[in-house]
């Protein structure tokens, strides 16, 4: 019997880009980890109805209870409902018909969209890696709001996916390539896995409005604005930059943390600085929650 190659050399493997056409590499997908989840993830529109174990909700609301937000500071509510309360609640325009709806509710305060994103991608990683499907729902808003509620930001659906949530290598998401997006040269060959991951993110309607720009060991985070500014879109993209961040933060296996810096490399006009991807040091987490 053929062994399978550890498991990070593997991962390695489908980071750089490299299609497997080897069939017992789809054995990995059995051994998948978050970071694997990275690449196989996509958006899925269509769902059985059978709803997932109870034992399967309960982990996934453990595993919530662990994400790491981008800004503790922020309140931030998250809901599991079933899809007949989801509608009873939420309207909905070219919703994908799930069993479950999991909404996402924050205070408003500087950077909430991109924490909830943050968070929502975790979330997304999660399934995937548990072979459940998944899709944000920019789409959404509230019947009623009651008094108390925290604002409504976004939601994500899942549940057992008609056919594979997962894709089997990075050829196969539709996405801008680095040069794109990265502004100027990679100053750093350890940040490559890292842009790549951030790059494979979903992002409202595929817009891809993140950019990057790189000295050293970091990579500073810009939105590039919409040509047309509309709050609805641009709420959209900010959440866009918090599910790239989440992709560069499991990639780096946690080791990257994301602050708002004064001193950033300048963008192109259009663009806007929101975060920079700093290496990990116990100094810069006391410093960051000081300031928060
Ligand atoms: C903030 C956000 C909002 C989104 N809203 C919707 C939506 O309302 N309906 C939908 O079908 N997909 C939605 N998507 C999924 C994107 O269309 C999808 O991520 C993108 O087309 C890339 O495809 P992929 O996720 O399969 O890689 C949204 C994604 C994000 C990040």
């Amino acid at each position: 019997m053929r062994r399978l190659p550890p498991k990070s050399s593997a991962c390695k493997t489908f980071f750089r880009g490299e299609r497997q056409t080897d069939p017992y590499y789809d054995r990995l997908w059995f051994f998948m980890t978050r970071k694997d989840a990275i690449i196989a993830r996509r958006s899925v529109r269509t769902y059985t109805e059978e709803p997932l174990k109870d034992n399967q909700l309960l982990e996934l609301r453990k595993f919530i209870g662990t994400i790491h937000p981008l800004h503790a500071s922020i309140k931030i509510n998250i809901n599991i409902l079933s899809r007949a309360d989801f509608a009873k609640n939420y309207r909905t325009t070219f919703s994908a018909k799930a069993a479950h709806y999991l909404v996402i509710r924050s205070v408003k305060k500087e950077g909430w969209l991109e924490n909830a994103g943050f968070i929502g991608q975790q979330i997304m990683l999660y399934l995937t890696e548990h072979d459940i499907g998944s899709c944000w729902l920019g789409m959404v808003s509230p019947k009623n709001e009651s008094a108390g509620q925290l604002p409504y930001v976004i939601t994500i659906c899942f549940g057992r996916a008609d056919n594979s949530p997962m894709r089997r290598s990075p050829d196969e998401a539709n996405r801008k390539l680095l040069h794109e997006l990265v502004i100027g040269k990679i100053s750093h060959p350890s940040l490559l896995d890292l842009l790549n991951a951030g790059r494979l993110a979903p992002s409202s309607m595929n817009s891809q409005p993140v950019r990057y720009i790189t000295e050293s060991t970091n990579i500073y985070v810009y939105r590039k604005r919409p040509l047309i500014s509309i709050n609805k879109l641009e709420d959209m993209q900010c959440i866009d930059v918090g599910t790239a961040m989440a992709n560069i933060f499991v990639a780096s296996d946690g080791k990257r943390i994301f602050v708002k810096e004064k001193n950033y490399p300048t963008p192109p006009s259009n663009c806007i600085y929101e975060y920079t991807a700093l290496e990990y040091s116990e100094d810069m987490v006391a410093d960051h929650e000081s300031e928060e």
